[in-house]
């Protein structure tokens, strides 16, 4: 049975720095035994199964290099074995019958070969390093991390090393303080890398950009966003009540659904009004500046007033456009057929409200959007009759067995409509703290809800 070989490449521990990176510091040199054979004999020696155990196969470490010490053609076959008197019998004997000589080799290690935990790890003070802080989300070109308070002392140096160990980012965040009660962005201060917080970021083949600093943006919502998109008919008409910049609105508008798309932060209206057009949706999706509610209550009369125009499909990439083109041209799908005359679209489908600390809240004003007594009361109950729409509403709880959070939900639901409601789905969208999860209830408008004086 042969020897397990182990070397010890980790980096030198070097716990001083404090919050200043010293990449410099972390240089090693780890000396080993190599073979030293002339390049046609490389394949005998690295693919034979006497030599299986032995041979280097570390990660990012190249196990055959070119001998720098002879000036013909050599070449080292790298072990991951020190000293000679290491090598198993059965090693010996191959390397002496296919004529290998060992010679001595010094494998150069710095900065640059560990990873971002290695190097954490061996910087960091030593009750920081079992689970040292390398997570962290990506927005656009930003990494943002939530560094818990007894990494803060070495926060720069964390930033600095985040920063170098990944390719597509070009400035690291931390949190800081809480989020901003009304409009949910956080403040957060640089770390490393350019104070550079206009990002642009891509979900759901959209492109969206925004000032990080000053607008909701949350990257760990991505499916939610696309398993809510999944579940909307193109020819849907939905209002977005609580859009940010865009993240359910824009990939709607995408798929060719209609969308009234709000936000009260000016700052996030600019930019969803940015990613409508950016995205070439500004033909199906209108952006607001106004308080949720108001939204709510007018978005009915709105939309009855001003009709979104028909459903004409979905949106083409310019890809796809070009493919659909040779498509046609190659007799491969039949040209598409002259469009059927679609009525406008005065019927809103769908509500979206994610605003989970107290979307709940905003329900009462469902109250009364049909009623007879309200402008425009008569002409809304002929364009619904018995189609309401369905409401989308995202809310934390602290139940965390399913059939409790159920209960908690559906009953702060029913409250603040002043009506049960006995048909809805409620989906887990993810768990926000140790106990505080994240859930979207999604149910019809009762009919009575919405004709309630
Ligand atoms: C949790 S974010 C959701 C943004 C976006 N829908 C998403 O999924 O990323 C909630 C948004 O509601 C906006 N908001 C807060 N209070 C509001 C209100 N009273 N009326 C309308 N929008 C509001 C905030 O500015 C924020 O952009």
């Amino acid at each position: 049975m042969a020897k397990p070989r182990t070397l010890d490449i980790s980096p030198p521990i070097n716990r001083w720095m404090n919050d200043t990176l010293d990449r410099h510091a972390l240089r090693k040199s780890v000396d080993i035994l190599a073979i030293r054979i002339p390049p046609p004999k490389t394949g005998v020696f690295i693919k034979s199964h006497q030599l299986k155990s032995c041979i280097m196969d570390l990660p990012r470490i190249r196990t055959v290099v070119k001998d720098d010490s002879y000036s013909d053609d050599s070449r080292l076959v790298l072990l991951k074995v020190t000293d000679e008197a290491d090598l198993e019998p059965a090693e010996a004997r191959f390397l002496k019958e296919q004529g290998g000589s060992l010679t001595k080799h010094t494998l150069q290690l710095d900065y640059s070969y560990w990873t971002a935990e290695d190097i954490l790890k061996a910087v960091l003070p030593e009750c920081l390093c079992e689970t040292p802080p390398t997570g962290f989300a990506i927005t656009g070109h930003i990494a943002h991390l939530n560094l818990n308070k007894e990494y803060l002392p070495y926060k720069h140096l964390i930033g600095a090393v985040v920063l170098d160990k990944n390719n597509a980012i070009r400035t690291v965040v931390n949190k800081i303080d809480s989020i901003d009660t009304q409009f949910r962005f956080f403040k957060m201060e640089l770390l490393a890398g350019e104070p550079d917080y206009l990002v642009e970021h891509h979900e759901s083949n959209c492109r969206f950009t925004f000032d990080f600093t000053e607008v909701y943006w949350n990257s760990r919502l991505h499916h939610e966003h696309e398993r809510l998109v999944d579940l909307f008919d193109p020819a849907d008409v939905i209002v977005d009540v609580f859009a940010g910049v865009g993240p359910f609105a824009v990939p709607a508008g995408r798929k060719g659904c209609a969308v009234l798309a709000n936000d009260l932060n000016p700052n996030s209206a600019k930019y969803l009004r940015q990613n409508i057009i950016n995205n070439k949706v500004d033909d199906v999706v209108r952006a607001r500046c106004e308080d949720g509610r108001d939204v709510i209550r007018n978005a009915m009369a709105t939309v009855a007033e001003q009709p979104f125009p028909p459903y004409t499909g979905p949106r083409l990439t310019r890809t796809e456009e070009r493919r659909r083109h040779k498509e046609v041209k190659d007799n491969r799908v039949p040209p598409a057929s002259p469009a059927v005359e679609l009525p406008a679209r005065s019927r809103i489908t769908q509500f979206v409200m994610n605003l989970p600390d107290t979307a709940i809240e905003f329900l009462d004003a469902f109250r009364g959007v049909l009623s007879p007594t309200q402008p425009w009361g008569q002409k809304l109950q002929e364009i619904y009759g018995i189609a309401m729409p369905m409401i989308h509403c995202y809310c934390f709880t602290r139940e965390l067995e399913l059939e409790n959070a159920r209960s908690d939900i559906s009953q702060r639901v029913a409250a603040k409509l002043g009506h049960t409601i006995e048909d809805f789905d409620l989906h887990l969208v993810r768990s926000v703290a140790p106990n505080k999860d994240m859930y979207c209830i999604s149910f019809r408008l009762p009919r009575q809800v919405a004709l309630n004086n």
